[in-house]
């Protein structure tokens, strides 16, 4: 516990004063001293100003105004809940919620509007810098992703993440970054979700629309675990090796409870999760590296069986495992639901595909409580099965949790998220205090409503609500907001706010 808690201290240090005065420890339900309270957004989903000052055109920028039918209300982040010009406004509802940090991501076409490093685009450099230090004014820790699905549209022209010299456009990317925020800056996180941007974006829906999960996905997540390595090599060679920041990166990864006890639906759900985590956990998070062999097994076999002269999953380096391995200083976990795993009926059939190769066949219970979204459940059990089972595979790393949340209709009266959010923070609990698995941050998505992706603007996750018909997208405090305060301002759990039932 002693190399943790030094690191939460330099991570914390901004926290650890402002919120010494509130510490109130008189429910069981407590988090342990040092533990912080965020909350998060995304660049494309809240700041709007498409093309404003100087910033270039990313990839749901063209996919959305391309492609307006097939988001689901046919709406598009060109103003979203405008937060370029609403920043300011944004730090006040932070203040008020009384949280110890808050996690953005850079719009990389706003900082290089072409992606590349040979043109900076100041303004957008200036947008964060004051954004950040407002944020620090207000003791207020800034986590920053770099990464958060806002490809600029002319890399994409390039190939995007299927092109291995993308590793090396992130690496510069990054170094702009380091070079204009590390230091105000201490936490950094590379990418958010590379399964869902590979997987959705290279091989489903979401932008840029390609439609190869049995092969863009795997050249995507193949260059951005190199370009993950690279940039945390990079930033721990930085100021000598002396910088105190923390780096990491942001894994999704939902539960997969075996559908039966049979030792076949035991199998397909391990199965699933090597495939939906391990494809990126195993390479950074174990002590092998690589990909996880179930992976590599069954891809491998499929590929030949399809008569490919090689595996559609790509091989990383012997240096290249080396880089990646062991890249972490923090994982990053965004959970939100659970899914249950067995074998698929027919493995061998169809088109090469992510879900063919893993041969798992997902489904949830129709009597788990429901969202917005059709993929979010209700499951907060599941939350505390994810957390043990990551400390027993990848030998039990420092997490923050920095995503969480639920999707409900318009309207400030949110008994259910308050229900979500508080089933959930105790099975947090119990995974620290009980199950001793090392977390040491929570974050609610989201700080406001924003744009949903394929989903636009039907499902609202904010503790805040953002009326979209008004010009300054107004900012209203749902339920929610204040009882999250509440415990970001004490560290506990209010015993006076269980009680509300989840129904359909
Ligand atoms: C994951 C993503 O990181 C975020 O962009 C999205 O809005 C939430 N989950 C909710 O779906």
């Amino acid at each position: 516990m002693g190399e943790f808690w030094k690191i939460v201290s330099a991570f914390c240090v901004c926290w650890y004063s402002v919120n010494a005065a509130h510490v109130a420890e008189k429910s069981g339900a407590c988090f342990p001293p040092g533990f912080a309270f965020g909350v998060a957004t995304a660049s494309y989903q809240v700041e709007g100003a498409w093309n404003v000052s100087g910033k270039g055109e990313n990839i749901w920028d063209r996919y959305t105004h391309e492609h307006p039918e097939r988001v689901f209300d046919h709406q598009n982040g060109d103003v979203a809940a405008d937060s370029y010009h609403q920043w300011k406004e944004d730090v006040g509802l932070l203040k008020q919620l009384g949280v110890n940090f808050y996690r953005f991501s850079i719009s990389w076409s706003r900082i290089l509007p072409t992606g590349f490093s040979n043109e900076i685009n100041e303004e957008g450099v200036k947008y964060y810098q004051d954004l950040i230090t407002e944020l620090k004014r207000n003791h207020i820790a800034p986590v920053v992703t770099m990464y958060h699905w806002d490809l600029p549209q002319p890399l994409q022209d390039l190939g995007g993440w299927t092109n291995p010299m993308m590793a090396d456009y992130f690496l510069d990317y990054a170094t702009v970054l380091f070079d204009n925020f590390d230091g105000p800056v201490k936490m950094w996180i590379t990418f958010n979700e590379p399964l869902s941007f590979c997987h959705d974006g290279y091989g489903g829906d979401d932008a840029p629309g390609g439609r190869s999960s049995g092969f863009e996905a795997y050249l995507c997540g193949h260059n951005v675990l190199r370009a993950h390595g690279k940039v945390y090599t990079l930033y721990r060679a930085r100021k000598n090796g002396t910088s105190k920041g923390l780096i990491g990166i942001t894994l999704d990864m939902s539960w997969i409870e075996p559908e039966t006890t049979s030792k076949e639906d035991k199998q397909a759900a391990e199965t699933a999760r090597q495939f939906m985590f391990g494809w990126f956990a195993h390479p950074i998070f174990s002590a092998e590296g690589d990909y996880p062999p179930i992976m590599r097994k069954r891809i491998d076999a499929k590929s030949r069986h399809q008569n490919f002269a090689r595996s559609r999953l790509p091989h990383l380096t012997p240096d290249e495992i080396r880089n990646i391995r062991g890249s972490f200083d923090f994982l990053g976990l965004n959970h939100y639901t659970t899914y249950l795993g067995s074998p698929a009926d027919n493995p061998d059939s169809g088109e090469p595909s992510f879900a063919d190769d893993m041969g798992v066949r997902i489904t949830q219970k129709p009597d788990w409580p429901r969202s917005n979204s059709t993929w979010l459940r209700v499951v907060p059990w599941g939350f505390r099965r994810i957390l043990n089972w990551i400390k027993k595979t990848y030998n039990n790393p420092q997490i923050v949790v920095t995503e969480n949340g639920i999707s409900l209709g318009p309207g400030v009266h949110d008994p259910k998220r308050v229900n979500y959010i508080e089933s959930y923070l105790r099975a947090l609990l119990d995974a620290i205090l009980k199950d001793k698995c090392r977390v040491f941050g929570y974050t609610y998505w989201s700080l406001i409503d924003n744009f949903e992706w394929m989903r636009g603007y039907s499902e609202r996750f904010g503790l805040y609500e953002v009326d979209y018909e008004s010009p300054n997208r107004t900012r209203t405090a749902r339920l929610s907001a204040s009882y999250y305060s509440q415990i970001a301002n004490t560290r506990c759990l209010p015993d006076n706010y269980v009680g509300y039932t989840i129904t359909d």
